[in-house]
C-alpha cells in the first residue's frame, strides 16, 4: 500500500472503529503527522482518560501503552508493535520493590511513568518528567525513594534539596549516552542558541543547560522563546514539532546518539495493521490495574 493509501486507510478505520491515535513526541514524523494527538508522557495518559473513543491506538512503547490502559480500563487499548519496550522500565522489577517495601516500610516509593504496571501497582505514587518536582514538593515525607531513573532521581533532588531522595540505579540508554562536552562543542558552534534537555540526561550535561523539562515542555518552551536557535537535548523525534510548528527557528540535535530504537520500531504499515487486526490488546491483571491506578491517580486529572 502506498503512503496516500495507509494515511486514507486510517482515517476510514478510525471513523469505523471509533478509534483515536495517540503518538508519543518521538514517534516518526509520519505517524506523528497522522495521530489524533501528540504528546509526552503525561499528556498521553490525560488524552486517553477523557477520550469517548472506545479503541486506542498508542504509538509509543510498552509502559506507555499500559499506562494509557490503567488511565482508561474500559477502552480497548492497542500497541502497534509489541516489541517496543523501554530498557530504562526493565531496569527495576516488583520483586526489588517488595524487598525495599519489607526493609524501609516507612519509605514511600514515587515510581516514574517509565515502568511496568506491577512497578507502578507497588508504588505510592507515579510521576512523569512534567510533573516529577511538583509531586515531590507536595509529598509530606522527608525521605522518598525514586525508581528507576537515577537521572531524573538527581534532577528532582537539585529542585527540591529539603528532601532526600533515593535514587535507583537505572537509566535511560539514549538520553544517558549524551557527554557534558558534547554541551560545551555545541554552545561554541552555536553561540547564542539555547540549550534545551530532558531531565534523564545525566547531571552534568542538565547543569549546563539552559532549560530542563519534559518533551512537550520543551517544545512549548522552544515556542515561547525569542531566541531563533536552540540545541535539543533529547530524542531525535521532537525536532519534527520544533520544525514544523517553528519554521523560522533553527533547531540542533545536542548528540548524535539521541535515538531511541524502541520509539522507532513503529511504522505507518503497523499503526493500520494494528487498526485493521485489532491488536496488539493490552491487558492488565486486574488486581495490578486496580493498584497501579491508584498510585497513577494524581496524573489524570
Ligand atoms: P516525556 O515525554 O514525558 O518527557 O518522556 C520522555 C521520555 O524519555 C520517555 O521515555
Amino acid at each position: 500500500m502506498t503512503e496516500q493509501g495507509l494515511i486514507e486507510g486510517l482515517k476510514k478505520l478510525r471513523e469505523e472503529k471509533n478509534a483515536i491515535i495517540l503518538a508519543h513526541n518521538y514517534q516518526i514524523p509520519e505517524i506523528q503527522d497522522v495521530a489524533d494527538f501528540v504528546g509526552d508522557s503525561l499528556e498521553l495518559v490525560q488524552q486517553a482518560a477523557k477520550t469517548d473513543a472506545a479503541v486506542i491506538v498508542l504509538s509509543g512503547v510498552y509502559y506507555m501503552a499500559e499506562s494509557v490502559k490503567i488511565a482508561a480500563p474500559a477502552k480497548k487499548v492497542l500497541l502497534p508493535v509489541l516489541d517496543a519496550g523501554c530498557t530504562m522500565a526493565n531496569m527495576i522489577q516488583q520483586e526489588q520493590l517488595r524487598v525495599f517495601r519489607m526493609e524501609y516500610p516507612d519509605i514511600p516509593i514515587l515510581c516514574y511513568i517509565n515502568s511496568s504496571a506491577e512497578v507502578k501497582a507497588e508504588s505510592d505514587l507515579c510521576c512523569t518528567a512534567s510533573n516529577a518536582v511538583s509531586l515531590v514538593r507536595g509529598m509530606k515525607a522527608d525521605k522518598i525513594l525514586f525508581v528507576p531513573d537515577q537521572n531524573m532521581g538527581s534532577y528532582i533532588a537539585t529542585q527540591a534539596p529539603d528532601k532526600e531522595i533515593i535514587s535507583w540505579d537505572g537509566f535511560c540508554m539514549t538520553h544517558h549516552m549524551v557527554r557534558p562536552a558534547e554541551v560545551d562543542a555545541n554552545r561554541s558552534r552555536h553561540p547564542g542558541a539555547l540549550v534545551l534537555v530532558h531531565p534523564e540526561c545525566t547531571a552534568a550535561v542538565v547543569e549546563r543547560a539552559d532549560f530542563v523539562g519534559s518533551t512537550t515542555e520543551i517544545i512549548n518552551y522552544a515556542r515561547q522563546s525569542e531566541k531563533k536557535e536552540f540545541i535539543v537535548g533529547t530524542e531525535m523525534g521532537v525536532l519534527h514539532r520544533l520544525r514544523k510548528e517553528n519554521p523560522d527557528k533553527k533547531f540542533y540535535l545536542l548528540s548524535p546518539v539521541l535515538t531511541c530504537f524502541n520509539m522507532k520500531k513503529t511504522a505507518l504499515t503497523d499503526l493500520y495493521w494494528a487498526l485493521e487486526k485489532e491488536q496488539h490488546e493490552i491487558k492488565i491483571h486486574e488486581d495490578i490495574l486496580e493498584k497501579a491506578r491508584l498510585c497513577m491517580e494524581k496524573l489524570f486529572v
